[in-house]
């Protein structure tokens, strides 16, 4: 997702305008920079979108890159599946889940706010989430 998102607010004050909702095929994801943010959009099978941090927990990975599945995003490095609601991971190795964000819907535009989430972990310094 190359276009940079415009700061918006018409009403949903601290979102972003990222993507319309026909730029996510059901069953796919894709990465956005939000507000600096490396965002996973996923559009799952039942056409419901979501917004993750797009870092594995449990390695610096992009999880955009990965597949969908249902209301699950697979990591395609070690296999970990999220729960895209949620962020919760489902089995190892990630242990630790990974941020999600608020997402609105006005008419075709998806809007996001990464603002004032709570920070991802950081894989790197956080036992749970590294790699064994
Ligand atoms: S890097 Fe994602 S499960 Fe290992």
């Amino acid at each position: 997702m190359s276009a940079q998102p415009a700061p918006v607010d018409d009403g949903f004050p601290g979102f972003a305008l990222v993507c319309r909702v026909d730029d996510l095929a059901p069953g796919t994801a894709a990465q956005a920079n939000v507000d600096g943010v490396l965002v996973a959009m996923v559009r799952d099978s039942e056409g419901g979108i979501h917004a993750l941090d797009d870092r594995c927990t449990h390695a610096d990975v992009s999880l955009s890159e990965g597949e969908v599945d249902g209301c699950t995003l697979e990591c395609w490095l070690h296999g970990s599946r999220f729960d895209v609601r949620t962020g919760d991971p489902s089995g190892p190795p990630a242990t630790v889940p990974v941020a999600v964000y608020p997402v609105r819907i006005d008419g075709d535009d998806v809007y996001v706010n990464t603002r004032g989430a709570a920070p991802p972990t950081d894989p790197l310094t956080d036992p749970r989430g590294h790699p064994s």
